[in-house]
């Protein structure tokens, strides 16, 4: 049974998904949801399906607080699903090739400081792009630039508001963000 910790900033409704789909699985199941955000809808969520979850400080992540937590854990996978803050690069060392985040967008179009959530829908609107997508990538230093392990796209001659291709792009993160982490945990 491999283990599998999740990071998470906000609602967790990427969380939620993968927490639901590993319940009853043979392959992996959530251990642990972390967040930088005390009040995040993730925690609840997490709570809900009696998942254990972990709050922690800017410096704490930084200091080895977390990395130390993590360990006793023995994560297969570290699964960032909206987490906001910048990955620090001692977990990174300490997990090479497992460390993995979702992106709302085609990267390396519409990646980088800033772009995130609703700033990248809008902005994929306002270039008139004919479609956007989900992007599942391994987590280097730099936002958003390590290398890609899963992306879809959609059209977006249906969207005419960030809102609505916000709505489309998340209804295709449920739908594989967990096959993806299943098939990462057995080749
Ligand atoms: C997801 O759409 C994810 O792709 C995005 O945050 C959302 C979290 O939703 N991540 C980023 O923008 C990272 N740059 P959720 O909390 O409902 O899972």
């Amino acid at each position: 049974m491999k283990n599998i910790v999740i990071f998470a900033s906000g609602g967790g409704s990427n969380a939620e998904k993968i927490i639901e789909y590993f319940a009853n699985s043979p392959v992996a199941r959530v251990v642990l949801v972390l967040s930088n955000r005390p009040g995040a809808g993730v925690l609840f969520k997490a709570e809900s399906h009696h998942v254990p979850t972990l709050t922690f400080t800017k410096e704490e992540l930084e200091n080895g607080w977390v990395l130390r937590h993590l360990q006793a854990f023995n994560p297969h996978i570290i699964v960032l699903a909206g987490f906001l803050q910048k990955f620090p690069a001692d977990i990174i060392a300490a997990y090479p090739h497992k460390v993995i985040n979702i992106h709302p967008a085609l990267l390396p179009k519409y990646g980088g400081k800033g772009m995130y959530g609703i700033h990248v829908h809008r902005a994929v609107l306002e270039n008139n792009e004919p479609e956007s997508g989900i992007t599942i990538h391994y987590v280097d230093e730099n936002y958003d630039e390590g290398n890609i392990i899963f992306q879809q796209s959609i059209a977006l001659a249906d969207c005419a508001t960030p809102e609505e291709v916000a709505a489309k792009v998340l209804a295709l993160e449920h739908e594989h963000f967990p096959k993806v982490i299943e098939k990462l945990l057995t080749e």
